[in-house]
This record gives C-alpha cells, sequence and structure tokens, in this order.
C-alpha cells in the first residue's frame, strides 16, 4: 500500500488584507519527488515553511508521516530537512563547523563518517575549512545540500536547492539527489524555476498561482493537458510560460 509522507489539506494563510494562500491540498507518496511550481509570489515558499512549522497558517491541516506537526514538531522535523539557494549556513563557522553543528541538532550518528562521505560525493572536502562567507553562492549551495542530506532524511524540502549553481553541478546536483533518493527512499517536495531539473527530477508535478492549484499531473500529461497536442516529450517551460500568462 502507498504510504502517504507529507498531506496538506486546505491551506491557508493571509499577511494582514493579502491572502499569500488561498486553498492548497496535496500529498507525497513515499519515494515520490513532487515538483512544485508557480511564478515569484505564487506561494511556494509560505507553503514550505507552514510545512516546516515556521509560519503559522490560518487555516487547514499539516500531516508528516500520518501525524499532525503541530502535536508532535520536534520529533517529526528530525526526520524531515531542507535546503534553500536564500537562506546561508552560518557566516563566521567553516563548513565543517557548520555540518558538526547541524549533525549534532539533528543527533546524527557516526557523523564525521557521514560528513566527510557528503563533502566527498558534492565535490566539497577541498573546501571543508572555509568559513562560509569566504564560500561561492554556488558552493554555498551545495553546503546546504550536504546540511539537508546529514540526517537521512524521510522527507526533504528543497526550495530552489541550485539556484546559484553553474550548469555542469546542477546536472551533478540531479544524479547525486536521484541516487541518494532511491537509496534511502527519501520523498522530496521540490521547487525550481529551472524546468529542465524539474523535468529531470519529478515524477509528478503540482502548478501553483495566486496561492492555489491551478494544474497537476506528470510533467507530460500537463504538457498534453495545458498545451492541448499530442507531445511526446514534457515540455515544462511553455506550460510554466502558459499558466503563469492565464491570470
Ligand atoms: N511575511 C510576509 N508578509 C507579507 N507578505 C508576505 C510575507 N511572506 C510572503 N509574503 C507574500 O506572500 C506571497 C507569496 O510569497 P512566497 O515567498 O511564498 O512566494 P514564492 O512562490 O516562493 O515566490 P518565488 O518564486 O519568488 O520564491 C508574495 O506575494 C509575498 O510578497
Ligand atoms: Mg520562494
Amino acid at each position: 500500500m502507498t504510504k502517504i509522507i507529507l498531506e496538506v489539506k486546505n491551506l491557508k494563510k493571509t499577511f494582514g488584507q493579502f491572502v499569500a494562500i488561498e486553498d492548497i491540498s496535496f500529498s507525497l507518496e513515499e519515494g515520490q519527488i513532487l515538483g512544485f511550481l508557480g511564478p515569484n509570489g505564487a506561494g511556494k515558499s509560505t507553503t514550505i515553511y507552514c510545512i516546516l512549522g515556521l509560519v503559522d497558517p490560518d487555516f487547514g491541516s499539516i500531516n508528516i508521516f500520518g501525524e499532525d506537526v503541530k502535536k508532535n514538531r520536534s520529533e517529526i522535523l528530525k526526520q524531515v530537512n531542507y535546503a534553500s539557494a536564500e537562506y546561508s549556513l552560518p557566516w563566521n563557522l567553516s563548513l565543517w563547523e557548520c555540518l558538526l553543528v547541524y549533525g549534532r541538532l539533528y543527533e546524527v550518528w557516526d557523523l564525521k563518517k557521514r560528513i566527510t562521505e557528503l563533502l566527498d560525493v558534492f565535490e566539497m572536502s577541498h573546501l571543508k575549512t572555509k568559513a562560509i562567507r569566504d564560500l561561492s553562492f554556488g558552493q554555498r549551495a551545495r553546503g546546504n545540500l550536504c546540511k539537508a542530506l546529514l540526517n537521512k532524511p524521510k522527507l526533504l524540502l528543497l526550495d530552489e536547492p541550485m539556484a546559484s549553481m553553474d550548469p555542469d553541478v546542477v546536472d551533478k546536483g540531479i544524479s547525486l539527489i536521484k541516487q541518494i533518493q532511491i537509496e534511502e527512499k527519501m520523498s522530496i517536495l521540490y521547487t525550481s524555476h529551472n524546468m529542465w531539473e524539474i523535468e529531470e527530477m519529478a515524477s509528478d508535478v503540482v502548478f501553483i498561482n495566486h496561492g492555489k492549484i491551478i494544474a497537476q499531473g506528470s510533467p507530460l500529461q500537463l504538457t498534453q493537458q495545458v498545451l492541448k497536442g499530442e507531445a511526446a516529450e514534457p515540455n515544462l517551460r511553455d506550460v510554466f510560460i502558459q499558466l503563469s500568462r492565464q491570470q
């Protein structure tokens, strides 16, 4: 039977008079990578902050591993992780120190071995003594991904994780995340504005705009529905443009 890892139901969030999320419901199965797409300001990051319990929704429920996040947040979050190019690791610590601190917070077993493995996988071993402030954008983003995988999360929330990486590193990043995802049966909610990345990573996509879901399906199904043709290959770039301009 399919196991539901994340279930978001009728989520609503307002900031004053402004409705950031009107009504969003979706679920994520074990081992699924779900692309979470939408134009700037659509409500993607706000939804992710609600899932992490950093923003309090006005209405709706969020269940992770079948439990209400509000009731058992710290236990649940031990098996969850998050990365975004928007947020940096602590500026003054070295990469190694950062990973040690986060690894201890997550109570990672055999931590130094895990950090060494991840730095090796992300080709960052030679940068481990550098302070975060001295890393390039793309290197910091790779450091964030190492942090996000430290605790072998069952649920990984990735909010434009590779936004500042060069295409070669993105290509390697995609292969690495996919490989780790299969090995560890991770479920991933994946946000990006790079449609090629989503086509490579996601089996299914939820497209939101103005805080509402306006389309969903596999990349190929969405392409056929939205572009109204017999497309044989996904074309999420054209789907994105068309859906964004509809309203
Ligand atoms: N703390 C806040 N106070 C007021 N408005 C906010 C706040 N946080 C987000 N918003 C608004 O909510 C809307 C959704 O923002 P959000 O960051 O979720 O968008 P997004 O889909 O992640 O966009 P992007 O693709 O640019 O990252 C935006 O219009 C934003 O201005
Ligand atoms: Mg965002």
